[in-house]
């Protein structure tokens, strides 16, 4: 598989408005891409387009209506190359965790699939979280949708490969987000700027994880390896949150 050329690539981002959506707008569009800048805040979508020269379709991105209009506003300007699908919530509402974070997605690959498979080409960067490889202590609602992004991704790239799709999942540990107010991952955190600049050298490439913390395929690794041991440590970390 071959990297994806962003120079004149039209670039569909979901929750673009603020996070590591703004972000890769910024960056996708100093690549020269042209972008369609997505985000359930119309004013928060409508800067980040106007500062990256973008067009604002701000709106709900588990809206079947919204990601229709999406698909339709790229294939207007010549055809969705990349549909980032980043939009995500970590709240403890199982059904609004399920829309945003899994449903979303699946309504997004449903819309653009037709138009990338006729083309034979088409790359979709589903932004999950390493709460998606390995758990979130505290949220089951974000740990349970996450893995169910990721398993979607999975599933398309297993599915689709073979004709021209690309599918990569974003799995970031801590990012200094809005949504990141508290808790033990703030330390190790990282800007949104820093997991942009680490999706534009995976566009580079068509490696499926994509992980600005290089520590979690190790955890992942160790997970596989022995899942008892590591509930076990995660209980741990479980015990002692609950101690102070
Ligand atoms: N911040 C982190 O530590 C972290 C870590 C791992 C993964 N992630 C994931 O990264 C993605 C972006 O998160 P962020 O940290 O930039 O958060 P953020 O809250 O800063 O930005 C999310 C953006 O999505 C928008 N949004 C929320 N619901 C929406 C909807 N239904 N439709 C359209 N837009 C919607 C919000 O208005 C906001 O602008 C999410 O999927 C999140 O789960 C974040």
């Amino acid at each position: 598989m071959a990297g994806l050329d962003v120079r004149g690539a039209v670039a569909v981002v979901t929750g673009g408005g603020g996070g590591i959506g703004a972000a890769l707008c910024a960056r996708l569009a100093g690549a020269g891409a042209r972008v369609v800048v997505n985000d359930s805040s119309a004013d928060a979508a409508e800067a980040v387009a106007a500062s990256a020269g973008g067009i604002c379709l701000p709106g709900d991105a588990a809206d079947p209506g919204v990601v229709a209009a999406l698909v339709a506003e790229g294939e207007r300007l010549g055809g969705v190359d990349l549909f980032c699908a980043n939009a995500g919530v970590i709240s403890q509402d199982w059904d609004l965790a399920w829309r945003v974070n899994v449903l979303a997605h699946v309504l997004a690959a449903e819309a653009v699939l037709p138009h990338w498979l006729e083309r034979g080409r088409g790359r979709f960067l589903a932004t999950v979280s390493a709460a998606g490889l390995l758990t979130l202590l505290g949220n089951p609602a974000y740990s349970a949708t996450k893995h169910a992004a990721l398993a979607h991704a999975e599933w398309l790239r297993a599915t689709y490969a073979h004709r021209g799709v690309t599918v990569q999942a974003l799995c970031p540990q801590g990012v200094r987000t809005a949504m990141l107010t508290g808790g033990p991952l703030v330390e190790s955190a990282v800007t949104p700027e820093f997991v942009a600049d680490t999706v534009m050298a995976a566009l580079d490439g068509a490696g499926f994880l994509v992980l600005p913390h290089p520590e979690v395929a190790e955890y992942h690794r160790r997970r596989a390896a022995d899942p008892d041991r590591w509930l076990a440590a995660m209980n741990k970390a479980q015990r002692a949150a609950e101690s102070g």
